[in-house]
């Protein structure tokens, strides 16, 4: 069983690949803690598999918080874990695996796909070119034949990971600040003169943080910064803060270029 997570829909793309090819179900994590589903049955030969957008060179809040909940059937059963990344993810992958250990599993192969870049509220942070987002992605398609042959050969021990040049300090330092003051909902705005009404921002937050047209952010401190509502705006009317008035907007396919 595959569990995954995506903002804007690059993670959601990787986790369908790999879903298709080794045929286990695949669970949106938003879906489950709606339903409040967290104990799971393992069938015969079934894999565990992690699949998230790295966020501050952390695993994302929402997934974190899933995880600790988390029950299985099986023990030692093999578990592997990818994350998505713009440019690089730090120790994402040792922050999973502790969060993993505290409930008996360990991810023993880990992946990184570099994937488009979704984050665009800070100064310097901006959203791919045309050609960089191609070229990402066609390397990511050029990845996955080897990520999927590693996981139905059932392969422990890889790590193909991006880590950067000084991942402690980007994931224990900036990232802890990063995600402990920044992911938050408290600069979005929407500019009802440009809002179309049409919903998608309510329908896209995985955390149903989101209300009405034009919408109005319920601030139930749940927002997992993962900008869905951002990028999905068909008219670019919401914002975060000042800053994103001069970024443009991404989601996996939204050229209609790609194949699935
Ligand atoms: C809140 C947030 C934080 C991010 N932090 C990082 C990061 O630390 N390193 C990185 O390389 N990319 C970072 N990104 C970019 C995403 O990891 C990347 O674009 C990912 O593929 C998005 O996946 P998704 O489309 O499934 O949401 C961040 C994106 C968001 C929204
Ligand atoms: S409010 Fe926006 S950024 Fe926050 S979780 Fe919902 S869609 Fe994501
Ligand atoms: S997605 Fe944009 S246009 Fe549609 S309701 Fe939300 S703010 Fe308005």
């Amino acid at each position: 069983m595959i569990f995954y997570f995506t903002g804007t829909g690059n993670t959601k793309w990787v986790a369908q690949q790999i879903r298709k090819a080794i045929g286990e179900e695949l669970f949106y994590i938003p879906d489950l803690i709606r339903k409040g589903q967290y104990q799971f049955e393992l069938k015969q030969n079934e894999t565990i598999g992690f699949c998230f957008p790295t966020h501050g060179w952390q695993p994302p809040r929402i997934v974190r918080e899933f995880i600790t909940k988390l029950s299985f059937s099986k023990k030692n059963t093999y578990c592997w874990a990818l994350t998505t990344c713009g440019d690089n993810m730090g120790e994402t992958m040792t922050i999973l695996n502790k969060d993993l250990a505290a409930i008996g599993l360990q991810a023993t192969t880990q992946f990184a796909v570099v994937m488009p870049e979704s984050y665009v509220c800070l100064p310097f942070m901006y959203t791919d070119t045309e050609e960089k987002e191609h070229a990402k992605i066609n390397l990511a398609r050029k990845m996955l034949p080897h990520i999927i042959s590693v996981i139905r050969e059932r392969t422990t021990g890889v790590e193909e990971l991006v880590k950067g040049g000084t991942p402690r300090l980007y994931s224990y330092v900036i990232g802890a600040y990063f995600n402990a003051r920044m992911v938050n909902d408290k600069k979005f705005t929407v500019d009802e003169d440009v809002c179309i009404k049409c919903g998608k921002c309510e329908k896209v937050c995985p955390v149903d943080n989101i209300q009405g047209t034009p919408p109005e952010w319920i601030h139930n401190g749940r927002c997992t910064s993962c900008l869905a509502c951002y990028h999905y705006c068909p008219v670019h009317a919401i914002n975060f803060g000042k800053i994103t008035r001069k970024r443009d907007q991404y989601y996996f396919n939204k050229r209609g270029d790609q194949k699935s």
